[in-house]
């Protein structure tokens, strides 16, 4: 898979993609990462990639010309799959959707910055609008990288376990059972019997009911979606 990012703070992908699972994806060449700096492809003196909103009111808008620059500078060698758009009014972020995303090869990641961007780049070129949730954060790159994350893991091989992302939580509309590792006794506290049994049966089964207490009590929404799909 191919990410490409634009951003007017590139910098601050340096972080989410220099660690751990990502940095490793990375290395391995299973994902390639390009974060795009929008004022590189601003054509002012002063590389200035906003203007004021017509109609009045505070706040700046992203103009068209440096966003639609750089977006067809990177179609004449690639052909992307999708155009995503960041951003607080979008569809919320869930693992079906994280899922059918990580199939593309080649996507466009687009982070709103001030009052957002014109609205003719939305209908110009964005291709899917997302939000990571029902608040609004400064600009769009914590969620374009909340949303880089959730698709890499799902990369076949990124995952040194290969079932793990499969067992993750909200893969099966059901939250993932509690887990626990040494010491089986910790001030009184005991690890569940079953998961020192051996059995692997009654293990799985343990886990599952678990998955459906848990999601039953804490996300109801969810539970009644895995209900109507198990019946
Ligand atoms: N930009 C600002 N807030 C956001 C959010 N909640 N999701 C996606 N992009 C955003």
């Amino acid at each position: 898979m191919r990410i490409d990012i634009i951003s007017c703070v590139p910098a601050l992908f340096d972080s989410p993609f220099g660690h751990s699972i990502l940095k490793r994806a990375i290395q391995k060449g299973l994902v390639e990462i390009h974060v795009h700096d929008l004022r590189d492809f601003s054509n002012h003196k002063q590389k200035s990639i906003d203007d004021y909103s017509f109609g009045g009111g505070a706040g700046m808008v992203m103009a068209i010309e440096p966003i639609a620059n750089c977006i067809r500078h990177l179609q004449t060698s690639i052909n992307y799959d999708a155009i995503i758009y960041m951003t607080p009014d979008g569809a919320t972020l869930n693992q079906s959707m994280a899922n059918s995303l990580s199939l593309f090869q080649n996507i466009i990641v687009l982070c709103g910055h001030y009052k957002g961007v014109d609205e003719r780049v939305r209908q110009k070129f964005i291709t899917h609008e997302i939000s990571i949730g029902d608040y609004v954060l400064s600009g769009g790159e914590l969620a374009a990288a909340v949303l880089c994350d959730s698709l890499i893991r799902l990369i076949p091989g990124v995952l040194s376990d290969e079932t793990s992302a499969l067992t993750d939580s909200f893969q099966d509309n059901l939250l993932a059972p509690p887990v626990y590792t040494r010491p089986s006794i910790w001030e009184e506290m005991e690890v569940p019997a079953v998961l020192l049994s051996g059995h692997e049966l009654n293990i799985e089964q343990w886990r599952l009911e678990q998955s459906i207490e848990r999601t039953k009590v804490r996300r109801p929404d969810i539970y009644n979606k895995w209900k109507e799909s198990s019946e």
